[in-house]
């Protein structure tokens, strides 16, 4: 069947599904394809930390309902190193800036129950996605649905929204794009569990078995994560020896780890990769499709929902004949990128143990922890990084946000 829309979006995860509302918001049509069940997409585990700018926007779009009544609100984060625990205060650092802690999963959620409420076009699970014909004004996205028919659809612009492995960036001819990227000697085995966090505020440990973080969902649900090789087996890692280690990496006098059922557990690889331009004639690149930092600091949310939100007034500006936008999007986007990609470098290999490394990296790492927490100018750079920078919240030629 063939049909028509003015922008394609592949990828269901946020920037897809937050692209297809700020466009709605602008009155511009698209259609979202997802290869995955609305389940899978619902129950796909990722990190949890906003940043003000991300709030801001989810708000100015009207998404934020849930989020301001569940949405945890930190106003700092703990660095534990040289067996001591100390508390990094981004309010103060900052002039009043924070973090919130809400899940990207209930992001999601929201995202698909506001989509189908307001009627908007979206396909799960469905297969052979191929973007065609990218360097002339009519895009083509093909696709078939769950049914198994077969779809054609005459887009003005695509936005490729489908991750690292997706089909998008593959599509653009070789030579367009320079890509840089960096795998770490190691990854994060994450549980959720069914126990309240035994912290008010994020923990990020540096120990000499290796990093550990704790972080939580709710009031009653804790989110942990350990470092391990990056070729780890998870059953190598009954709950019990996943407690043991977490214990051991969190311990300090006077504080108890409280351990419950392990919910949910599974492997994270680390990996920085950025690819530029953003932008192929009319297929644009957001999110994961064109970048991935490691997940220390939760950087790769907030990117993408920074990444659309440039995008939709790009893509807004191009519809109503005004291409010098849609030319300036990569640009636009690669600066907040940079810094974001650098940040979590920085953060990752602070405080993460490389294997085989020698006690010199180890003394670098604890010199760096102990400038943060005892030079007010180093605590800020960590604190504005962490909590993010504007991002800029457009108007609309029609109703926009
Ligand atoms: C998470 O809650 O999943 C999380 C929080 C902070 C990070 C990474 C992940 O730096």
């Amino acid at each position: 069947m063939r049909t028509r829309t003015q922008v394609g979006i592949v990828g269901g995860g946020p920037a897809g599904l937050l692209l297809s509302h700020l466009l709605a918001l602008r009155g511009i049509d698209s259609i979202l394809v997802e290869i995955r069940s609305r389940e899978y997409c619902e129950a796909r585990q990722r990190a949890g930390v906003l940043e003000d700018g991300s709030v801001a926007l989810l708000r100015a779009a009207g998404l934020a309902d849930r989020l301001d009544r569940q949405g945890l609100v930190h106003g700092g984060i703990y660095l534990q190193f040289d067996g001591q625990r100390r508390h990094v205060d981004f309010r103060d650092l900052t002039g009043g800036r924070t973090v919130t802690v809400y899940a990207q999963t209930e992001v999601v959620k929201d995202l698909i129950a506001r989509r189908l409420a307001d009627g908007g076009a979206l396909e799960f699970s469905v297969s052979d996605t191929k973007v065609t014909d990218l360097d002339t004004d009519r895009p083509l996205l093909r696709y078939t649905d769950a049914a198994g028919e077969r779809h054609e659809v005459v887009c003005d612009a695509i936005a490729g929204c489908d991750g690292f492995h997706g089909v998008c960036r593959p599509s653009i001819p070789p030579g367009v794009l320079s890509t840089w990227e960096r795998d770490y000697p190691y990854a994060w085995l994450g549980i959720l569990a069914d126990v309240p966090p035994s912290t008010d505020e994020l923990i990020y440990a540096h120990h000499e078995t290796g990093f550990a973080l704790h972080s939580l969902r709710t009031p009653a649900i804790s989110r942990l994560y350990l470092q391990v090789a990056p070729d780890e087996d998870i059953a190598a890692w009954p709950d019990e020896r996943i407690w043991a280690e977490l214990a051991r990496r969190f311990e300090l006098p006077g504080w108890t780890l409280q351990q419950g059922p392990i919910l949910d557990k599974g492997i994270t690889p680390m990996r920085s990769f950025v690819s530029a331009p953003m932008r192929y004639g009319r297929l644009f690149l957001a999110g994961d499709a064109a970048h991935i930092v490691p997940p220390t600091g939760a950087k790769g949310l907030n990117l993408a929902l920074a990444d659309v939100a440039a995008l939709a007034a790009a893509l807004d500006a191009l519809l109503h004949g005004d291409e010098q936008a849609a030319a300036d999007y990569s640009a636009s986007c690669l600066d907040r990128v940079w810094r974001s990609t650098h940040f979590s470098w920085w953060l990752t290999t602070t405080l993460h143990r490389t294997p085989g490394a020698d006690e010199m990296e180890t003394q670098l790492q604890l010199s760096q922890l102990r400038y943060v927490v005892s030079s007010r100018a180093a605590a800020t750079s960590l604190a504005e990084n962490y909590t993010g920078f504007p991002v800029q919240l457009t108007e609309g030629r029609g109703r926009g946000c």
